[in-house]
Protein backbone atom coordinates (compact mmCIF):
# COMPACT_ATOMS: atom_id res chain seq x y z
CA UNK A 1 0.00 0.00 0.00
CA UNK A 2 1.48 3.55 -1.19
CA UNK A 3 0.45 5.11 2.64
CA UNK A 4 1.46 8.70 0.95
CA UNK A 5 -0.97 8.41 -1.93
CA UNK A 6 -2.96 11.25 -0.30
CA UNK A 7 0.31 13.73 1.20
CA UNK A 8 0.32 17.14 0.07
CA UNK A 9 2.88 18.05 -2.60
CA UNK A 10 5.86 20.66 -1.71
CA UNK A 11 8.00 21.95 -4.75
CA UNK A 12 10.77 23.91 -3.79
CA UNK A 13 12.50 25.77 -6.84
CA UNK A 14 16.14 26.10 -5.64
CA UNK A 15 17.22 27.78 -8.69
CA UNK A 16 14.74 30.65 -7.90
CA UNK A 17 16.39 30.48 -4.27
CA UNK A 18 19.79 30.99 -5.81
CA UNK A 19 18.44 34.07 -8.51
CA UNK A 20 16.76 35.66 -5.73
CA UNK A 21 20.30 35.49 -3.65
CA UNK A 22 21.73 36.71 -6.76
CA UNK A 23 19.53 39.48 -7.04
CA UNK A 24 20.09 40.76 -3.55
CA UNK A 25 24.09 40.43 -4.30
CA UNK A 26 23.51 42.44 -7.42
CA UNK A 27 21.94 45.23 -5.40
CA UNK A 28 24.57 45.24 -2.28
CA UNK A 29 28.14 44.48 -4.48
CA UNK A 30 30.56 45.23 -3.44
CA UNK A 31 28.73 44.86 -0.12
CA UNK A 32 28.27 40.84 0.74
CA UNK A 33 25.21 38.83 1.01
CA UNK A 34 24.56 36.25 3.45
CA UNK A 35 21.77 34.38 4.19
CA UNK A 36 19.46 33.56 7.04
CA UNK A 37 18.07 29.71 7.54
CA UNK A 38 17.38 29.38 10.55
CA UNK A 39 14.17 26.96 11.46
CA UNK A 40 15.33 24.74 8.77
CA UNK A 41 15.47 27.28 6.33
CA UNK A 42 12.08 29.04 7.04
CA UNK A 43 10.43 25.51 6.45
CA UNK A 44 11.96 24.78 3.07
CA UNK A 45 14.89 22.26 4.39
CA UNK A 46 18.38 23.82 5.18
CA UNK A 47 20.47 20.92 3.72
CA UNK A 48 19.24 21.37 0.09
CA UNK A 49 18.70 25.59 0.66
CA UNK A 50 22.45 25.71 1.59
CA UNK A 51 24.01 23.36 -0.36
CA UNK A 52 22.63 25.57 -3.49
CA UNK A 53 23.36 28.60 -1.66
CA UNK A 54 27.24 27.52 -1.51
CA UNK A 55 27.33 26.52 -4.78
CA UNK A 56 25.96 29.98 -5.80
CA UNK A 57 28.52 31.38 -3.95
CA UNK A 58 27.34 32.77 -0.33
CA UNK A 59 29.61 32.21 2.68
CA UNK A 60 28.07 33.85 5.54
CA UNK A 61 24.67 31.61 7.32
CA UNK A 62 22.62 32.26 9.97
CA UNK A 63 20.85 29.99 12.27
CA UNK A 64 19.01 30.46 15.38
CA UNK A 65 20.21 28.10 17.84
CA UNK A 66 23.73 25.98 18.53
CA UNK A 67 21.29 22.98 17.55
CA UNK A 68 20.62 23.83 14.09
CA UNK A 69 24.09 24.85 13.46
CA UNK A 70 25.58 22.19 14.77
CA UNK A 71 23.26 19.32 12.74
CA UNK A 72 23.53 21.28 9.37
CA UNK A 73 27.63 21.19 9.84
CA UNK A 74 27.07 17.66 11.02
CA UNK A 75 25.34 17.44 7.66
CA UNK A 76 27.03 19.29 5.42
CA UNK A 77 30.25 17.13 6.85
CA UNK A 78 33.42 17.79 4.85
CA UNK A 79 31.46 19.48 1.92
CA UNK A 80 30.97 23.12 4.35
CA UNK A 81 33.97 25.35 2.75
CA UNK A 82 36.52 26.50 5.30
CA UNK A 83 35.40 29.55 4.39
CA UNK A 84 32.47 29.81 5.60
CA UNK A 85 30.78 30.76 8.77
CA UNK A 86 27.56 30.12 10.67
CA UNK A 87 26.48 32.78 13.22
CA UNK A 88 24.21 31.77 15.42
CA UNK A 89 21.55 34.41 16.01
CA UNK A 90 20.36 33.79 19.39
CA UNK A 91 23.86 33.21 21.05
CA UNK A 92 24.75 30.15 22.90
CA UNK A 93 22.54 28.88 25.55
CA UNK A 94 24.21 28.87 28.92
CA UNK A 95 26.18 25.35 28.92
CA UNK A 96 26.26 25.10 24.90
CA UNK A 97 29.32 27.26 24.70
CA UNK A 98 31.70 24.20 23.88
CA UNK A 99 29.21 22.99 21.13
CA UNK A 100 29.30 26.20 19.33
CA UNK A 101 32.72 26.11 19.72
CA UNK A 102 33.34 22.39 18.94
CA UNK A 103 31.38 23.22 15.74
CA UNK A 104 32.86 25.97 14.52
CA UNK A 105 30.17 28.20 14.78
CA UNK A 106 30.53 32.15 15.24
CA UNK A 107 27.94 33.13 18.23
CA UNK A 108 26.13 36.41 18.16
CA UNK A 109 26.69 37.80 21.73
CA UNK A 110 23.33 39.63 22.94
CA UNK A 111 23.67 40.19 26.80
CA UNK A 112 26.56 40.20 29.50
CA UNK A 113 25.73 36.81 30.56
CA UNK A 114 26.38 35.86 27.06
CA UNK A 115 29.77 38.03 26.44
CA UNK A 116 31.16 36.95 29.87
CA UNK A 117 30.51 33.01 29.64
CA UNK A 118 32.37 33.37 26.05
CA UNK A 119 35.09 35.13 27.61
CA UNK A 120 35.20 32.08 29.94
CA UNK A 121 35.43 29.43 27.85
CA UNK A 122 38.30 31.91 25.66
CA UNK A 123 40.21 32.28 29.26
CA UNK A 124 40.05 28.57 29.47
CA UNK A 125 41.40 27.78 26.29
CA UNK A 126 44.15 30.36 26.33
CA UNK A 127 43.17 32.07 23.23
CA UNK A 128 40.88 34.86 21.49
CA UNK A 129 37.36 33.38 20.02
CA UNK A 130 35.22 34.97 17.44
CA UNK A 131 32.23 36.30 17.93
CA UNK A 132 29.66 38.44 16.37
CA UNK A 133 27.77 41.30 19.09
CA UNK A 134 24.53 42.35 19.07
CA UNK A 135 23.30 46.13 19.53
CA UNK A 136 19.68 46.74 20.35
CA UNK A 137 18.82 49.76 18.49
CA UNK A 138 15.04 49.83 18.91
CA UNK A 139 13.57 46.60 18.53
CA UNK A 140 13.87 45.61 22.41
CA UNK A 141 14.62 42.14 21.58
CA UNK A 142 18.13 40.68 21.51
CA UNK A 143 21.19 42.57 21.75
CA UNK A 144 23.05 45.14 24.27
CA UNK A 145 21.09 48.19 24.68
CA UNK A 146 23.23 51.77 23.91
CA UNK A 147 24.01 52.00 27.52
CA UNK A 148 25.22 49.25 28.24
CA UNK A 149 26.71 48.58 25.50
CA UNK A 150 28.66 52.14 25.76
CA UNK A 151 29.47 51.23 29.82
CA UNK A 152 30.43 47.60 28.14
CA UNK A 153 33.40 49.54 25.90
CA UNK A 154 34.14 52.22 28.37
CA UNK A 155 35.79 48.89 29.87
CA UNK A 156 39.26 48.00 30.07
CA UNK A 157 38.24 44.05 29.48
CA UNK A 158 34.46 44.72 28.36
CA UNK A 159 35.44 42.47 25.22
CA UNK A 160 39.37 40.87 26.48
CA UNK A 161 39.44 37.22 24.97
CA UNK A 162 36.60 37.58 22.28
CA UNK A 163 37.70 38.75 18.72
CA UNK A 164 34.57 40.58 17.08
CA UNK A 165 33.52 39.51 13.37
CA UNK A 166 30.57 41.92 13.52
CA UNK A 167 28.63 44.09 14.69
CA UNK A 168 25.10 43.56 13.87
CA UNK A 169 21.20 44.71 14.91
CA UNK A 170 17.92 44.16 13.43
CA UNK A 171 15.53 46.45 11.80
CA UNK A 172 11.98 46.41 13.55
CA UNK A 173 9.84 47.72 10.69
CA UNK A 174 11.83 47.55 7.49
CA UNK A 175 9.28 46.46 5.36
CA UNK A 176 7.65 49.70 5.92
CA UNK A 177 9.91 52.50 3.98
CA UNK A 178 8.12 55.33 5.42
CA UNK A 179 8.34 54.32 9.58
CA UNK A 180 10.93 57.13 10.54
CA UNK A 181 12.18 54.13 12.88
CA UNK A 182 13.92 53.03 10.03
CA UNK A 183 16.14 56.00 10.58
CA UNK A 184 16.16 55.80 14.26
CA UNK A 185 17.60 52.96 14.31
CA UNK A 186 20.31 53.23 11.40
CA UNK A 187 21.48 56.59 13.95
CA UNK A 188 21.77 54.43 16.08
CA UNK A 189 23.15 51.98 14.66
CA UNK A 190 26.31 54.21 13.57
CA UNK A 191 26.74 55.71 16.78
CA UNK A 192 27.20 52.55 18.19
CA UNK A 193 29.68 50.96 15.80
CA UNK A 194 31.78 53.95 16.48
CA UNK A 195 32.39 51.71 19.59
CA UNK A 196 33.62 48.63 17.92
CA UNK A 197 35.25 50.32 14.38
CA UNK A 198 37.36 46.88 14.17
CA UNK A 199 34.28 44.93 13.78
CA UNK A 200 31.96 44.50 10.37
CA UNK A 201 29.07 46.05 10.17
CA UNK A 202 25.68 44.10 9.94
CA UNK A 203 22.27 45.58 9.98
CA UNK A 204 20.28 45.05 6.96
CA UNK A 205 17.34 42.12 6.60
CA UNK A 206 15.76 41.52 3.32
CA UNK A 207 13.53 44.60 3.48
CA UNK A 208 16.86 47.01 4.93
CA UNK A 209 18.43 45.97 1.76
CA UNK A 210 15.69 47.92 -0.31
CA UNK A 211 16.30 50.51 2.17
CA UNK A 212 18.73 51.59 0.44
CA UNK A 213 22.95 51.46 0.41
CA UNK A 214 23.31 53.76 3.71
CA UNK A 215 21.46 50.35 5.43
CA UNK A 216 23.92 47.78 3.75
CA UNK A 217 27.48 48.44 6.02
CA UNK A 218 29.83 45.27 5.32
CA UNK A 219 27.25 42.33 5.26
CA UNK A 220 23.86 41.93 4.60
CA UNK A 221 21.65 38.74 5.92
CA UNK A 222 18.05 38.31 4.20
CA UNK A 223 16.37 35.55 4.78
CA UNK A 224 12.76 36.31 3.46
CA UNK A 225 13.41 37.59 -0.14
CA UNK A 226 15.89 34.38 -0.89
CA UNK A 227 12.53 32.59 -0.20
CA UNK A 228 10.28 34.80 -2.45
CA UNK A 229 8.73 36.40 0.36
CA UNK A 230 8.03 40.54 -1.07
CA UNK A 231 10.70 42.61 0.95
CA UNK A 232 8.59 45.99 0.37
CA UNK A 233 4.79 46.28 1.76
CA UNK A 234 2.67 47.76 -1.31
CA UNK A 235 5.39 47.55 -3.70
CA UNK A 236 5.77 44.80 -6.84
CA UNK A 237 7.61 41.86 -5.29
CA UNK A 238 10.98 41.73 -7.53
CA UNK A 239 11.70 38.12 -6.38
CA UNK A 240 10.55 34.65 -8.10
CA UNK A 241 8.41 32.44 -6.25
CA UNK A 242 9.88 29.34 -4.43
CA UNK A 243 7.24 27.34 -3.52
CA UNK A 244 4.51 25.82 -5.16
CA UNK A 245 2.04 23.51 -2.83
CA UNK A 246 -0.46 20.70 -3.80
CA UNK A 247 -3.17 18.53 -2.86
CA UNK A 248 -5.48 16.25 -3.91
CA UNK A 249 -8.84 15.31 -4.29
CA UNK A 250 -10.26 12.65 -1.68
CA UNK A 251 -14.13 12.67 -2.79
CA UNK A 252 -16.62 14.90 -3.53
CA UNK A 253 -20.54 15.07 -3.43
CA UNK A 254 -23.13 17.23 -4.20
CA UNK A 255 -25.29 18.85 -1.18
CA UNK A 256 -29.06 20.69 -1.49
CA UNK A 257 -29.39 25.16 -0.98
CA UNK A 258 -29.06 24.96 3.06
CA UNK A 259 -27.31 22.19 3.86
CA UNK A 260 -23.87 23.30 6.00
CA UNK A 261 -20.28 22.33 5.61
CA UNK A 262 -17.78 21.70 7.60
CA UNK A 263 -16.47 22.35 11.39
CA UNK A 264 -19.75 24.62 12.57
CA UNK A 265 -21.28 25.01 9.75
CA UNK A 266 -19.64 28.50 9.11
CA UNK A 267 -20.74 28.27 5.04
CA UNK A 268 -24.31 27.21 3.88
CA UNK A 269 -25.20 26.20 0.22
CA UNK A 270 -26.82 29.02 -1.44
CA UNK A 271 -27.98 26.73 -4.01
CA UNK A 272 -27.35 23.24 -4.36
CA UNK A 273 -23.43 23.06 -4.52
CA UNK A 274 -20.38 20.44 -5.60
CA UNK A 275 -18.12 19.94 -2.68
CA UNK A 276 -14.63 18.67 -2.77
CA UNK A 277 -12.95 17.49 0.21
CA UNK A 278 -8.97 18.06 -0.62
CA UNK A 279 -6.37 16.37 1.83
CA UNK A 280 -4.60 19.33 3.13
CA UNK A 281 -5.31 20.91 6.42
CA UNK A 282 -3.63 23.17 9.14
CA UNK A 283 -1.79 20.45 10.43
CA UNK A 284 0.01 21.08 6.64
CA UNK A 285 0.20 24.47 7.14
CA UNK A 286 -3.23 26.03 5.80
CA UNK A 287 -4.17 27.77 8.33
CA UNK A 288 -7.19 28.36 9.86
CA UNK A 289 -8.23 31.76 9.92
CA UNK A 290 -8.05 30.83 6.18
CA UNK A 291 -11.09 29.58 6.05
CA UNK A 292 -13.97 30.84 3.89
CA UNK A 293 -11.03 33.29 2.42
CA UNK A 294 -8.55 31.33 -0.14
CA UNK A 295 -8.84 29.94 -3.40
CA UNK A 296 -7.51 26.72 -4.59
CA UNK A 297 -7.15 26.01 -8.55
CA UNK A 298 -8.09 22.89 -10.40
CA UNK A 299 -7.77 22.52 -13.84
CA UNK A 300 -7.91 26.09 -14.63
CA UNK A 301 -10.75 26.95 -12.48
CA UNK A 302 -10.28 28.83 -9.92
CA UNK A 303 -12.37 27.37 -6.91
CA UNK A 304 -12.69 28.97 -3.73
CA UNK A 305 -12.10 27.38 0.08
CA UNK A 306 -15.38 27.20 1.84
CA UNK A 307 -16.22 26.01 5.22
CA UNK A 308 -13.68 25.45 8.14
CA UNK A 309 -10.12 24.30 7.46
CA UNK A 310 -9.79 20.90 9.31
CA UNK A 311 -6.82 19.07 10.60
CA UNK A 312 -6.30 17.44 7.30
CA UNK A 313 -8.71 18.48 4.74
CA UNK A 314 -10.10 21.41 3.50
CA UNK A 315 -13.57 21.58 1.38
CA UNK A 316 -14.10 23.76 -1.87
CA UNK A 317 -16.43 24.57 -4.06
CA UNK A 318 -16.37 22.77 -7.37
CA UNK A 319 -19.87 23.48 -8.83
CA UNK A 320 -18.10 25.63 -11.65
CA UNK A 321 -15.76 22.30 -12.89
CA UNK A 322 -16.68 19.97 -15.66
CA UNK A 323 -17.26 16.58 -13.74
CA UNK A 324 -15.04 14.88 -15.92
CA UNK A 325 -12.22 17.07 -14.10
CA UNK A 326 -13.08 15.34 -10.62
CA UNK A 327 -11.70 11.84 -9.67
CA UNK A 328 -9.79 11.01 -6.44
CA UNK A 329 -6.45 12.10 -6.58
CA UNK A 330 -6.82 15.45 -9.05
CA UNK A 331 -4.33 17.54 -7.68
CA UNK A 332 -5.33 21.03 -7.14
CA UNK A 333 -3.02 23.69 -6.25
CA UNK A 334 -2.78 25.62 -3.12
CA UNK A 335 0.31 27.97 -3.83
CA UNK A 336 0.67 28.71 -6.79
CA UNK A 337 1.41 31.58 -9.03
CA UNK A 338 -1.55 33.82 -8.96
CA UNK A 339 -1.58 32.51 -4.82
CA UNK A 340 1.81 32.72 -4.04
CA UNK A 341 2.32 33.33 0.09
CA UNK A 342 2.35 36.71 0.18
CA UNK A 343 -1.49 36.37 -1.04
CA UNK A 344 -2.08 33.16 1.22
CA UNK A 345 -0.80 35.15 4.18
CA UNK A 346 -2.82 38.00 3.86
CA UNK A 347 -6.29 35.95 3.57
CA UNK A 348 -5.27 34.49 6.56
CA UNK A 349 -4.59 37.48 8.10
CA UNK A 350 -0.99 36.74 9.13
CA UNK A 351 2.38 36.90 7.34
CA UNK A 352 4.20 34.92 4.71
CA UNK A 353 6.94 33.97 7.28
CA UNK A 354 4.43 32.23 9.18
CA UNK A 355 2.99 30.47 6.18
CA UNK A 356 6.54 28.87 5.68
CA UNK A 357 7.75 27.95 8.60
CA UNK A 358 3.94 26.51 9.62
CA UNK A 359 4.38 23.75 6.33
CA UNK A 360 4.14 20.78 7.86
CA UNK A 361 6.08 17.45 8.09
CA UNK A 362 3.38 15.39 5.79
CA UNK A 363 4.33 16.95 3.12
CA UNK A 364 6.54 14.75 -0.14
CA UNK A 365 8.69 17.20 -0.96
CA UNK A 366 10.47 17.68 -4.16
CA UNK A 367 13.38 19.96 -5.08
CA UNK A 368 13.67 21.60 -8.36
CA UNK A 369 16.46 23.30 -10.62
CA UNK A 370 18.85 21.75 -8.20
CA UNK A 371 21.70 22.93 -10.35
CA UNK A 372 20.84 26.73 -9.11
C1 LIG B 1 18.32 38.83 13.53
C2 LIG B 1 17.74 38.54 12.19
N1 LIG B 1 18.42 38.92 11.11
C3 LIG B 1 17.93 38.68 9.86
C4 LIG B 1 16.73 38.04 9.67
C5 LIG B 1 16.22 37.81 8.28
O1 LIG B 1 15.11 38.63 8.09
P1 LIG B 1 14.22 38.52 6.78
O2 LIG B 1 13.71 37.14 6.76
O3 LIG B 1 13.14 39.52 7.00
O4 LIG B 1 15.11 38.83 5.64
C6 LIG B 1 16.00 37.63 10.78
C7 LIG B 1 14.71 36.96 10.57
O5 LIG B 1 13.81 36.94 11.32
C8 LIG B 1 16.52 37.89 12.07
O6 LIG B 1 15.86 37.51 13.17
Amino acid sequence: MNSRVFSPTLTVDLGAIADNWRLLCGMTAPVKCGAVIKANAYGLGDTRVVQTLLRAGCREFFVAHVEEGATLKETLGTAWPRDASLHVLNGPDPGSESTCLAYGLTPVLNSRSQISRWQDLAYGKGRTLPAAIQVDTGMARLGLAEKPFAQLMAELDGLAGIAPTLIMSHLASAEEPDNPVNQLQLDRFRRLRQMLPQAKGCFANSSGIFLGTSYHFDLVRPGAALFGIAPVVGQPNPTQQVIRVQAQLIQWRCIASGEGVGYNHTWLAERPTRIGTVAIGYADGVLRSASNRARLRLGGFTVPLIGRVSMDTVTVDLTAVPENLLTAGTMLSVIYDEQGIDSLAQQAGTNAYEILTSLGSRFQRHYINDNG
